[in-house]
């Protein structure tokens, strides 16, 4: 039913090795599949993709926008705290956007508090692990469906 995008920032194809402290065990693959599993399991489709290059992430932005994806799930990683050209890609889109952090960016290093791009996403998730993700689609689903 819906068509949806999963966006992964730099250092994220790291996951399960990187800092497991913050980030958990699963590596990103683990996570895509999961992801994949529910969207699936509620009839959407997701494409999955990470870049640790600011510019093709905003490639990809634009491409769920043009292409009439129904939502986008996005951890920009440490792009988050800066990238004024991601928040830029993200406005330029009616696509809406979730933006996911695995851990609680509030509890660490405070130029981890900002986020420049959460507020021209639909809403943030932060601090949940990797279940983060699964909620996003949830919400992704709720929204096409015409419920939230
Ligand atoms: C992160 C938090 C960022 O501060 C960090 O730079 C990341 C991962 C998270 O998922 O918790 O790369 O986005």
């Amino acid at each position: 039913m819906g068509k949806f995008m999963l966006i992964n920032g730099p250092n994220l194809n790291m996951l399960g090795k990187r800092e497991p402290n913050h980030y958990g065990h699963k590596s990103l693959l683990d996570i895509e599949n999961e992801v994949k599993e529910l969207a699936s399991s509620l009839g959407h489709d997701v494409e999955c993709m990470q870049s640790n290059h600011e510019g093709v992430i905003i490639d990809q932005l634009h491409k769920g926008g043009i292409e009439g994806y129904h939502g986008i799930v996005l951890n920009p990683g440490a792009f988050t705290h800066y990238s004024y050209a991601i928040r830029d890609a993200i406005s330029s889109i009616t696509t809406p956007v979730i933006e996911v952090h695995l851990s609680n960016v509030h509890a660490r290093e405070s130029f981890r508090h900002t986020s420049v791009t959460a507020a021209v996403t639909k809403g943030q998730i932060v601090g949940l692990g990797d279940y983060g993700y699964q909620l996003a689609i949830l919400a992704l689903d709720r929204m096409i469906r015409g419920i939230h």
